[in-house]
């Protein structure tokens, strides 16, 4: 007999590993060239390293080190300080993709999926066939772990090919070293631009970057002051899908809905878990394990129905605008500067906040255009500029009232950075190499809302500087006539010439507008002494743009 169509179909039928899946879809994880693929390790392994530090509350240090070993090949070496990985741990963390501590869990955080390490380091095997090397210590008295891995993405399991126990003259911490294919360049989407964008919008932060030339640049923290501990929240029932509550509850452990929805939901209290069941007609003593997807969708639109409070936003660490402001002073140079934070508000169930700084003036880009920088979870996005929320806000905001150029739609343009960053326990990132933020209406407005007050505060520093240097430049034109117009009131008048210079030199007022601008640079003057101060012998090395 002949085999059917479906039964030949059905041999070459199977399983796919999610390791598999990203292996040939790497550009799904950031790693779609080889300039974007440095990028990406470099970025992966540093968010981890500072989301370890402050959960652990350690001031951080990371050292990054790119050695060049010919060949468009790189050694990426990235080191903290940071509470270390147990043992058993890290052929997990390192070598299984989806592997981690963040995803289950509502909480403000660098990295959220489980993917990014051990992403980088299936794709340091891909292009080298080098394993990972990690390196990591615990505690002072106990001996660092080392491992060498590689993952086996048929299973998505670790290949553990060098495990030792070495000394490592450092408390605890833990060291990654990762040989890729990749191409190193400066500019807006480089390593250096990450890092230094890394320490604007993490003051609390050193970071010791030696670039592929071997070179040493220092990023120094502006502040000792840890951010604040997010807190974990759990979800807002605004925010749940049907398909989510299935599963809620048909694993949760309480026996009673009215007590599964008081317990697993934020804000939600025994009134609102009865008036949510009585909306559904689902009476609330029912055991959750037995809801009925009918019932389960009368619950969500009971919901949908039921007043409930916002979610706490205590799960929210901004940067605030003190700080914000701090560190943009110290990477960028400009005349004036601002921060605004917002309060926190929801999307979909979801706590989140937005902030913007401002630096304006000095000698920043020279082709008239503004610097945008952006920022999730105190993350720089560096790719997919135009698919971003924020970019969206941005171009869409009138920046003509706030004394920038901008035509129709576009960015404005004149000698400013825009930064603005979002945090939130769930960041809607359009892809999984979390590059763009998805176009939520409430985010843009947030986002259009921030930058309205921060134009506000630039418009009041731009009119004022356009107003003096008018008048400086109206002074100086009629200084140059002051001889003429002297003789001409010396014949009319009999008066002495010499008099009359002085007196309309007075009149122009030409000290007090000097006088006044240079006050205004003064802040600017502000800004350069700190930086000098920050850096050490590190001069003005930080961060440059190029
Ligand atoms: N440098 C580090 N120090 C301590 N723990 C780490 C470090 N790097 C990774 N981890 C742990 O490994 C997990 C997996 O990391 P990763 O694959 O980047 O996923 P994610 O950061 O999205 O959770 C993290 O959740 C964290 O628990
Ligand atoms: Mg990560």
């Amino acid at each position: 007999m002949a085999t059917t169509k479906a039964e030949e179909l059905a041999k070459k039928q199977r399983e796919i590993s999610v390791a598999e899946f990203f292996e040939k879809n790497r550009h799904l994880l950031g790693f779609d060239n080889k300039r974007k693929a440095l990028l990406t390790a470099v970025k992966e392994a540093v968010d981890n390293s500072l989301d370890a530090c402050e959960e652990a509350e350690i001031v951080p240090e990371v050292l990054v080190e790119l050695i060049d070993m010919g060949n468009e090949r790189f050694r990426v070496v990235v080191e903290d300080n940071g509470p270390g990985i147990v043992k058993e741990q890290i052929p997990k963390v390192f070598a299984k993709l989806l592997y981690g501590s963040k995803f289950h869990r509502l909480k403000q955080g660098r990295g959220q999926q489980g993917i990014g390490i051990s992403a980088s380091v299936m794709y340091a095997q891909l292009t080298t066939g080098r394993p990972a090397r990690i390196l990591s210590k615990i505690a002072p008295n106990k001996p660092a772990n080392y491992y060498e891995l590689k993952i086996d993405t048929i299973t998505n399991k670790p290949l553990i090919l060098g495990d030792e126990a070495k000394e490592w003259d450092k408390p605890h911490g833990t060291r990654v070293e990762l040989d890729i294919e990749g191409s190193y360049l400066k500019g807006l989407q480089s390593v250096d631009e990450y890092l230094k964008e890394t320490a604007i919008i993490n003051p609390h932060v050193t970071i010791t970057y030696v670039n592929p030339k071997a070179e040493q640049i220092i990023f120094p923290r502006a502040s000792e002051q840890m951010p604040k501990q997010p807190k974990e929240i759990k979800p807002h029932p605004y925010g749940v899908e049907l398909g989510i509550l299935l599963k809620m509850m048909s694993n949760t452990e309480f026996r009673t809905l009215q007590a599964f929805l008081t317990n697993e939901f934020s804000r939600v209290g025994p009134g609102t878990a009865k008036e949510i069941c009585e909306k559904a007609l689902v009476p609330p003593n029912t055991a959750p394990k037995k809801v009925s997807r009918d019932d389960a969708e009368k619950l969500i639109n009971a919901i949908k129905e039921t007043k409930i409070i916002s979610p706490p936003t205590d799960c929210i660490s901004p940067i605030g605008e003190e700080l914000f402001e701090k560190g943009l002073r110290k990477e960028v140079n400009a005349e004036f500067y601002c921060a605004v934070s917002r309060s926190p508000t929801v999307y979909r169930g979801n706590p989140f906040q937005v902030e913007v700084a401002i630096a304006y003036g000095g000698n920043q880009q020279a082709d008239g255009s503004i610097n945008l920088l952006r920022f999730a979870n105190r993350v720089p996005l560096l790719y997919q500029q135009g698919a971003c929320s924020i970019y969206k806000s941005v171009t869409q905001t009138n920046w003509k009232p706030y004394g920038l150029q901008q035509s129709n739609g576009a960015l404005p343009t004149g000698p400013v950075t825009i930064a603005v960053h979002i945090a939130s326990v769930w960041v809607p990132f359009t892809s999984e190499s979390k590059e763009a933020i998805a176009h939520y209406p409430e985010i843009i407005d947030e986002i259009r809302l921030a930058l309205q007050e921060a134009g506000r505060r630039l418009q009041t520093y731009v009119h004022k500087k356009h107003r003096v240097k008018n008048q400086l430049e109206r002074a100086n034109l009629f200084e140059r006539y002051i001889p003429e117009v002297a003789d001409a009131l010396a014949r009319l008048t009999g008066e002495s010439k010499d008099k009359i210079v002085k007196h309309l030199n007075e009149m122009i007022k030409k000290k007090e507008i000097q006088e006044e601008i240079m006050e205004m640079e003064s802040l600017k003057g502000e800004a350069d002494d700190e930086k000098a101060d920050d850096n050490g012998n590190n001069g003005n090395g930080n961060g440059e743009k190029d």
